[in-house]
């Protein structure tokens, strides 16, 4: 029986470690910060007000500089760390109301947790080692060694099950902690830190064997980082914490358009924004447009470009699909000894192939980089929607700034150049 993803609801949580979290809340709630509380009155605010919902199904990655709380929150949605106050529920069910039988249940059937270091166990197999959990909750030998070599499998470690841990590159280590966690097929995976103790190659790597196991079963995935390119290729949304508060959760294109704070800003400032956005957010519509119409336009569109001192029109079709791209020089040299009308895909350049909406803005920068002519963007449907200059890619690279702000790219930089339509 597969367990379908949960969803978690995170309704006004705190946690002060110390006997008498009350004096600490009263100060933090005043306004003070962390430090100050700490010192005043030797408690520590781990979380403060955690409010917000994790969707079932969806990667949420945490956020935040060491000691910001990421571990606290984390450890709070299994109960590994009781709350001082305000509540948790699975799928609705507050988890706080549950006794020791079914908080057991919980963690077996529901949850899993993987550690950014965990110790396998060096004289089991690795096969015993991902049953461990499933050992531990007192699962017969037979499922649980069926569950544990499927879930060996996911994890690409299908042929490893004989072998010892001291057999196994640290990697391979940390696909067993993640086997394990698979094998009780839990709807919630709590990763904390889970790979930032990998080399970056390998790091890489689970990344993807993360998301390609999302595809198959989705679950609802709670992943702590430090690695904000992480966050943002893995996150479907992503939540930054500092000094236990949650300062924004959002999804990585909204927390890159429009940061929360200073805090924010500060953070995501190295970021590769060309793996988050897409063609279809930086493509200009200011390009000249002609529309394709039997029988002539060259000459015309030779004109064209001349009186408006541009090099390259973009041709579509009636039904606005995109045709081809026509330059000064490839309309001159069409036309060059030719009398009467000449329709515009006699001067198409050759090898024109349009970048889809949806491709990510790093995969341009060759293409970008080897074409004279702005990239000519169509939709899913075909329909062209403009183009992308060098130009346009550099100013979007520049890191100074939001990559797009909230309005879009050209809201910031209007660059109004009239296009041409139902040019003939
Ligand atoms: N058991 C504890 N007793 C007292 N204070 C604690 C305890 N656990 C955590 N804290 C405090 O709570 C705050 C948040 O710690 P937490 O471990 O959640 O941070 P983190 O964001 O996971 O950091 P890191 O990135 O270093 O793992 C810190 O100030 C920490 O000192
Ligand atoms: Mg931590």
């Amino acid at each position: 029986m597969l367990n379908v993803a949960k969803s978690i609801q995170i309704e006004h949580v705190f946690k002060v470690f110390g006997e008498h979290p009350e004096q600490a809340l009263a100060l933090a709630r005043q306004g003070l910060d962390k430090s100050t509380i700490l010192e005043k009155t030797g408690h520590s605010i781990g979380v403060y007000d955690a409010h917000f919902t994790i969707e079932a199904g969806e990667i949420f990655v945490i956020m935040g500089l060491s000691g910001s709380g990421k571990s606290t929150l984390v450890r709070m949605l299994n109960r590994l760390i009781e709350p001082s106050s305000g509540a948790i529920r699975v799928e609705g069910e507050d988890i706080h109301s549950l006794n020791e039988r079914e908080l057991r249940a919980l963690r077996r059937k529901d949850i899993s947790m993987v550690f950014q270091s965990f110790a396998l166990m060096p004289h089991m197999s690795v096969l015993d080692n991902t049953a461990l959990g499933l050992e531990l909750a007192g699962v017969d030998k037979a499922t649980r060694q069926a569950a544990a070599q499927d879930a060996l499998e996911q994890v690409g470690l299908g042929g490893w099950a004989a072998s010892y841990p001291d057999e196994l590159s640290g990697g391979m280590q940390q696909r067993v902690g993640l086997a394990r966690a698979l094998a009780a097929d839990p709807s919630i995976l709590l990763m904390d830190e889970a790979f930032s103790a990998l080399d970056p190659i390998i790091r890489t790597e689970m990344q993807s064997e993360l998301l390609r196991l999302q595809e198959i079963r989705q679950r609802t995935i709670v992943f702590i980082s430090h690695d904000l390119d992480e966050a943002m290729r893995i996150g479907n949304r992503i939540a930054i914490m500092k000094d236990g508060h949650v300062v924004q959760v959002g999804t990585p294109e909204e927390i890159l358009r429009q940061p929360a704070n200073e805090y924010v800003r500060h953070f995501i400032k190295g970021v590769d924004a060309s793996v988050v956005f897409k063609a279809g957010d930086i493509v200009s519509g200011a390009h000249p447009v002609m529309q394709e119409q039997a029988g002539h336009g060259a000459r015309a569109a030779l004109r064209m470009l001349q009186d408006r001192d541009r090099e390259f029109a973009y041709v579509v079709s009636a039904g606005h699909r995109f045709r081809g791209i026509v330059s000064t020089d490839s309309l001159r040299s069409a036309l060059e000894g030719h009398e009467g009308p000449l329709a515009l895909q006699h001067a198409f350049l050759p090898d024109v192939a349009p970048v889809q909406s949806d491709e990510l803005v790093a995969d341009l920068l060759g293409r970008a980089a080897t074409h004279a002519y702005p990239l000519p963007v169509v939709a899913g449907d075909g329909r062209f929607q403009g183009a992308i200059s060098r130009t346009r890619l550099l100013r979007f690279l520049d890191r100074d700034t939001p990559p797009i702000p909230p309005g879009g790219f050209d809201a910031a930089h209007a660059a109004p150049v009239s296009a041409e339509k139902g040019f003939a």
